[in-house]
């Protein structure tokens, strides 16, 4: 048996991440520490599969004592570490909490891990891995028909969540080049699907067309990101875990690049088709353009050659059909999305972030 443990795993892609292993993987057990955040909800952990290798955890990547004690209670080989802050425009609002999950989390994970596997040798350090989930926001912005990023592009993150991202990948190879810890890295654009936190641009989207609300469109709406069906994220890490080189760091892509008006628009075609006799027909007269962010990142896009060449991964999910499913998971699940997004805070986020916005700038 394998013993993982997983951070954030109640979040969006951690929960997908979860579910993915005891679905395809009968030899592993998962520990799931989470803070349950806003982002987080045991909503998301509910009809897993083989629920009894699955031990839910509350608590914070940033209490060292839990960390080492889960570490120890469950010998833990692997720690796949999802847990942080995501949302840019939250970071822009309120950077705080970025740093102090993605940066201090990130280095007392670490600090836990060289304690235990390092120092007292808790098992073979052949068996023990250390796998970070990051982000190609690292990268900074691409110009249009600059060429791809690679994992040899210079970092050059500009907004306080990729800048605390950075911070997390530097201390987590630091541990490799300086205590050899073994470690993995994966750099992924832009995931959508199943059970992502309502404030991101696509279930945003979805929810606010479901309800005929304003769909607001950051600036021009041609910024570009890399689009990738958060199982096709799950199967590279897992790919990555297994069989990646040691101290290697993988980008992982979806190799489609709309940009996000043409996201929109997509979405709103898909819910004329599935809603024909919605009041809110044509769904695109709901499309409003506000405000940009500020610093807004103008093109993100990804080149997968070495974890295609060396991994044999590639996505499975054209854009089309994974924007089908997930349009047509948000309206199958009315519940979900009730309990999630019904929170105050999330209310809340909607109002600082959206009411008072200059409208119809582009
Ligand atoms: P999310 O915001 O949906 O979930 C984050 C989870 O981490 C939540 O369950 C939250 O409760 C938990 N968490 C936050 N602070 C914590 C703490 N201090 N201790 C324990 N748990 C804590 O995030 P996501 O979109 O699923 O992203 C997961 C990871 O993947 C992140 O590291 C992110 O940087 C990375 N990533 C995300 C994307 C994307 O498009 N969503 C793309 C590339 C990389
Ligand atoms: P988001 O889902 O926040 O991801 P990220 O900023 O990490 O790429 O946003 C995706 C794109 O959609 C980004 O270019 C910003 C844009 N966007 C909007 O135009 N309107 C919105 O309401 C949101 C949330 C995002």
């Amino acid at each position: 048996m394998k013993n993982i443990l997983v951070t954030g795993g109640a979040g969006f892609i951690g929960s997908n991440f979860v579910r993915y292993l005891l679905h395809s993987e009968p030899d592993v057990r998962v520990v799931n520490l989470d803070a349950l955040t806003y982002a987080g909800s045991q909503e998301n952990l509910q009809d897993l599969p083989s629920p009894e290798r699955h031990n839910f955890v509350h608590g914070d990547i940033c209490d060292r004592a839990l960390v080492d004690d889960l570490l120890r209670r469950y010998t833990i080989d692997t720690i796949v570490h999802f847990a942080a802050e995501t949302h840019v425009d939250r970071s822009i609002v309120d950077p705080g909490t970025f740093i102090h999950t993605n940066i201090v989390g990130t280095f007392t994970l670490l600090e836990a891990a060289r304690g235990a596997w390092m120092v007292e040798k808790l098992l073979p350090l052949e068996q023990a891995h250390f796998h970070h989930v990051s982000t190609d926001e690292v990268y900074g912005t691409l110009a249009p028909g600059e060429p791809s990023f690679t994992e040899n592009t210079p970092y050059a993150p500009r907004s306080p969540y990729a800048a605390s991202k950075a911070a997390s990948d530097h201390l987590v190879r630091s541990y490799s080049t300086t205590y050899g810890l073994p470690i993995t890295i994966t750099n992924c654009s832009n995931n959508y699907g199943p059970n992502q936190f309502p404030e991101k641009l696509i279930p945003l989207m979805v929810l606010h067309a479901r309800d005929g609300k304003p769909l607001p469109v950051y600036g021009d709406g041609q910024q570009v990101r890399d689009w990738l069906y958060v199982e096709d994220h799950c199967d590279a890490i897992w790919r990555v875990i297994q069989k990646g080189r040691t101290g290697e760091t993988y980008a992982v892509g979806g190799d489609n690049q709309p940009p996000n008006l043409e996201i929109v628009n997509t979405i709103c075609h898909i819910m004329d088709e599935l809603r024909p006799n919605s009041p809110y027909y044509p769904h695109s007269q709901l499309i409003q353009f506000v405000a940009d962010r500020p610093g807004h990142d103008r093109r993100y896009s990804i080149d997968i050659n070495k974890i295609h060449t060396e991994l044999g991964w590639q996505p499975r999910q054209s854009l089309e059909t994974g924007l089908r499913e997930t349009v047509r998971w948000y309206l199958e699940h009315p519940d979900w999305v009730q309990a999630v997004a019904q929170q105050p805070d999330y209310q809340g986020w909607i109002q600082k972030n959206y009411t008072n916005r200059p409208k119809g700038v582009q």
